[in-house]
C-alpha cells in the first residue's frame, strides 16, 4: 500500500504533481474560464459578498493564510483567515454577505466544524474546501469544492496542503471572474500558469537529494528558524510546523520584516535559518528587503538555508545552502516553495529515528474541540 516507499509521507509527497493536476482537472474550460460545478452558491450571491473569512486548523490554516493574499488581490474583497478554534469565541461579525471558507482535509475536524456551524447560525454562507467525500464539514456547508489529493494517510499533511492551495486559488480566481474585477487578463494568465504547476512540482521533487543530505547533517540541532515574507510567510510557518510535528524540534516561523522587532535576538552562531525568498520579479522591493535580512542574520553567524527562484543571483553569495525552485507567478510560489520543506522535515525525522507517519501525540483528524 506504500507503493514501494518506506513511509506514506514519502509516497504522498511524491504524489503531489498528480494531486495538483487532478484538483485542476475539468475545472477550467477551453476558453480559460473556471467552471466550479460543486459551488452551489449562485453567482448573484457571490457578487454581493463583502467579506471573506477563512477558518481552518493546522496545515489547512496555513493554506488559508496564503489564500488571503490571493483573494484580496484578485477580488478586492476584504479577507481574514482565522484559526477555527479561536473563531467563534471572539464573537465575529458575520451576516448573509459574509462568505466563510472552511478548509479541512478530513472534513471531520471539530474546531472547524464548530466554527462553520457558528457562521451558518449567523446567516453567513459557507463554502467547504475538503478532501474527503461526504464527510461532515462539506455536508453541513452550503457548497463544497473537493480537493482531489486522494486518501492522505500520513498524519503530517503534504499533498492535501498543495491541493488546498490549488482550491483556494480557484476560489479566488472564480470570485474575481464572477465579480469582473480589473484583473481579468491576469486571471486568465494565472489559470494558464496553474496548469504548469504540476510539472514544476515534479521538477522540484527531482532535485531533492541535496535537501535530504542537508537535513541529515542537521539531525543534532535543537532549533531551526524559518523566515518568509508575503505568501512566503505562511510557507515559513508551514515549514516550522512540519518540523515540530515530525522531528520534534523547536522550530518557529517568522515574518521576515519582524526580524528586527524581536526574533533577531535568537540568532546565534550556527543556528540554521531557512529563508523563503520571493521572486526577484514582481514584488521586487520585498526581494531586496529579504536579501538584506539574509545578510543581517548571516553576519550574526546563522547558517542560511535559502529557498529562491532559479537564476536569483542576488541571494547566492549569502546562502550557505541554496535550494532552487522554478519561477512561478508571485502568488503561486507556495506551491513549489513548500515541497523542499516537506522533504526536509521528513528526512530530519527519519535521521532522528522518529516515526514519520505517526508522530507522537498527534492524530490525523481531531474530532474533539
Ligand atoms: C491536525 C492534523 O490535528 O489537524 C494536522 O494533525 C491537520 O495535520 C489538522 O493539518 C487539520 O486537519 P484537517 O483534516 O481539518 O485538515
Amino acid at each position: 500500500e506504500k507503493g514501494g516507499y518506506d513511509y506514506f509521507m514519502l509516497k504522498e509527497i511524491a504524489e503531489q504533481p498528480k494531486a495538483v493536476a487532478d484538483t485542476l482537472l475539468g475545472r477550467i474550460d477551453a476558453a480559460g474560464s473556471l467552471t466550479l460545478d460543486e459551488v452551489r452558491i449562485p453567482a448573484s450571491v457571490l457578487r454581493e459578498v463583502d467579506k471573506v473569512v477563512i477558518v481552518a486548523c493546522g496545515t489547512a490554516y496555513h493554506a488559508g493564510l496564503i489564500a488571503k493574499y490571493a483573494i484580496e488581490h484578485w477580488t478586492r474583497i476584504p479577507c481574514e483567515t482565522e484559526l477555527a478554534s479561536e473563531f467563534r469565541y471572539r464573537d465575529p461579525i458575520l451576516d448573509p454577505r459574509t462568505l466563510v471558507v472552511a478548509i479541512s482535509q478530513s472534513g471531520e475536524t471539530m474546531d472547524t466544524l464548530m466554527a462553520l456551524r457558528h457562521a451558518r447560525e449567523q446567516g453567513a454562507k459557507v463554502l467547504a474546501i475538503c478532501n474527503t467525500n461526504g464527510s461532515t464539514i462539506p455536508r453541513e456547508s452550503d457548497a463544497v469544492l473537493y480537493t482531489h489529493a486522494g486518501p492522505e494517510v500520513a498524519v503530517a499533511s503534504t499533498k492535501a496542503f498543495l491541493t488546498q492551495l490549488v482550491a483556494c486559488y480557484l476560489v479566488a480566481l472564480y470570485l474575481g471572474q464572477v465579480r469582473g474585477t480589473k484583473w481579468g487578463d491576469e486571471i486568465l494568465s494565472v489559470i494558464r500558469d496553474l496548469s504548469e504547476i504540476a510539472g514544476e512540482v515534479e521538477e522540484v521533487l527531482e532535485t531533492m537529494e541535496p535537501v535530504r543530505e542537508l537535513a541529515r547533517s542537521l539531525a543534532d540541532k535543537n532549533t531551526v528558524l524559518f523566515l518568509g515574507r508575503h505568501v512566503g510567510y505562511p510557507v515559513a510557518l508551514e515549514g516550522a510546523l512540519k518540523l515540530k510535528e515530525l522531528a520534534y524540534m523547536h522550530a518557529e516561523g517568522f515574518a521576515a520584516g519582524e526580524l528586527k522587532h524581536g526574533p533577531i535576538a535568537l540568532i546565534e552562531r550556527d543556528v540554521p535559518v531557512v529563508v523563503v525568498v520571493p521572486s526577484p520579479r514582481g514584488r521586487s522591493v520585498l526581494h531586496d528587503k529579504i536579501v538584506s535580512n539574509i545578510q543581517e542574520i548571516r553576519a550574526r553567524g546563522a547558517r542560511t538555508i535559502v529557498i529562491a527562484e532559479r537564476g536569483d543571483e542576488a541571494v547566492r553569495p549569502y546562502a550557505d545552502h541554496l535550494i532552487e525552485i522554478p519561477a512561478t507567478p508571485v502568488l503561486l510560489q507556495p506551491l513549489v516553495a513548500t515541497v523542499p520543506l516537506q522533504v526536509f522535515a521528513c528526512e530530519l525525522a527519519t535521521a532522528r529515528g522518529n516515526e514519520v507517519d505517526q508522530p507522537r501525540n498527534l492524530a490525523k483528524s481531531v474530532t474533539v474541540e
